[in-house]
């Protein structure tokens, strides 16, 4: 019945009008099914490679407005968080909907820290691999792998359980994470110690050596958990995706973790902020800015500027804005990072060029991290990984979300296919 909230689309190939609901300003995909040309035609599909217009979900958990450059978790402004919250705090609002209680926010961050052990077995999957393993391939493995040691995680509908299975995540996610590092550089695994902060317990795990107790520098500390609140969710990335798409099969939340963390690993989405360190350090100085920018802009050899560009945002990316801050206070304690000189150069060409003014494209997240990271002494190799230690809770806060989702089944996209029409097989003789 027709209805003002509602779209006409018209047929040309029949001169037929239907009438399709509009809600949320969308249409659902499948009232265009009844759009056919014959009765047993399949129906109108849409086609919408890389899921450029398509919501696939409703969410209640993170919002963004990429032209104005807003990033809010459960509406609470990232800028807030970043100043008064812990990544701790944030992964519960994320996961919980609420700010925690001062009571619920102490028992959480207790139960975290006492699920930070993994099991000795766990050593001998990580001694297997070579020296020179990068680390989001051991993580990946290592995430896997710690899913067999819970054969009860798969009961995703049992809510104890699952609640279970996601603290022992976000706990676990710093002692892998660490030990991968540790397994990587040839030094004996460090232990968690329960004394200390989320990310001052990660800090540990990665840098102590002789001292009975590691006490890392409190705004090195700081800092860490800002990056770490600034990467808990981004809702609907590739690894989000990939997250939804792999749990939506009702594998355990492990195994759909590992997924997502090897969608996180790629170039274009997670590793970027390990190729703004390569290009940072290719490009060598000042003076090479105009030459590396003429190339970008020819494409020459598939060169982008690193850092640059995002899919949702076209504005400045907040999260870019609070960490280009955030480097002022860790260089304070390390020393300047030298690649900083370069980075505010080519930043500021760069958004006075038309080529990326006419594109929208600003600096992201990945354009600054990886410098603070750098001069925290992270070697590259490790950045995809501190991007996906917080971010298994905006991933765990999704997946719930989906798995209490009575709209969602198991992802399952449809195609147009291109291939060979039907044909006889041809014996190799033949051929
Ligand atoms: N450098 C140069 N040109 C760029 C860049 C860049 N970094 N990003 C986009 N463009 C250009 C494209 O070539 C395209 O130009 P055209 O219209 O002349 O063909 C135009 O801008 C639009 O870009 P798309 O590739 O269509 O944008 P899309 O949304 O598909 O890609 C992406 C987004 C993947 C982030 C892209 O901007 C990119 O590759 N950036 C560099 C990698 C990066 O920094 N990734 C981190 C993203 S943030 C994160 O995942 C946490």
């Amino acid at each position: 019945m027709p209805t003002n909230n509602s779209l006409t689309i018209t047929d040309n190939r029949t001169g037929k009008s239907y009438e399709v609901p509009i809600t949320d300003e969308t249409i659902r995909a499948i009232d265009l099914r009844k759009i056919k040309v014959k009765d047993d035609d399949f129906g109108l599909m849409t086609y919408d490679p890389a899921f450029m217009n398509t919501a696939a979900c409703r969410s209640a958990i993170t919002f963004i407005d990429g032209d104005k450059g807003i990033l809010e978790y459960r509406g609470y402004p990232i800028e807030q968080l970043a100043e008064k919250s812990t990544y701790l705090e944030t992964a519960w609002l994320l996961l919980n909907g609420e700010l925690p209680t001062k009571d619920e926010l102490a028992a959480w961050t207790n139960t975290i820290t006492y699920h930070t052990f993994i099991n000795e077995n766990l050593k001998f999957v990580l001694d297997s691999f070579r020296y020179n393993a990068h680390p989001m391939g051991m993580l990946i493995a290592m995430i896997s792998a710690l899913g067999t040691f819970y054969p009860e995680a798969k009961n995703i509908f049992d809510q104890e359980g699952r609640k279970r299975q996601i603290e022992r995540l976000i706990a676990k996610m710093i002692t892998i994470a660490g030990f991968g590092y540790r397994h990587m550089v040839g030094m004996p695994y460090a232990y968690p110690d329960n004394k200390l902060s989320y990310p001052a317990n990660f800090l540990n795990m990665m840098y102590r050596t002789t001292e009975a107790e590691y006490e890392p520098n409190p705004a090195l500390v700081r800092a860490l958990d800002v990056l770490f609140i600034l990467h808990a969710d981004h809702e609907q990335n590739c690894s989000t995706s990939s997250m939804r798409v792999v749990g939506s099969s009702h594998v355990d939340p492990y195994s759909a973790v590992a997924a997502a963390c090897a969608a996180l690993y790629g170039p274009l989405h997670g590793g970027a902020n390990e190729q703004v360190i390569h290009m940072l350090t290719e490009i060598g100085s000042k003076q090479n800015i105009p030459a590396f920018i003429e190339k970008v802009k020819k494409g020459e050899g598939g060169v982008k500027l690193m850092g640059f560009g995002h899919r949702v945002y076209k504005n400045y990316d907040p999260r870019a804005k609070i960490i280009k801050n955030s480097a002022y206070e860790v260089f304070e304690v390390t020393g300047m990072n030298p690649l900083l000189d370069i980075a505010l150069e080519l930043e500021k060409i760069a958004l006075e060029d038309e080529y990326f003014v006419k594109r929208k494209l600003y600096p992201n997240v990945d354009f600054y991290s990886g410098l603070i990271y750098q001069a925290m002494k992270f070697p590259m190799d490790m950045f995809p990984v501190l991007f996906a230690i917080p971010r298994v809770s905006g991933w765990l806060a999704q997946w719930s979300e989906m798995l209490n989702d009575s709209d969602q089944k198991i992802a399952r996209p449809r195609q147009i296919f291109t291939g060979s029409a039907r044909r006889d097989y041809k014996a190799i003789e033949g051929r």
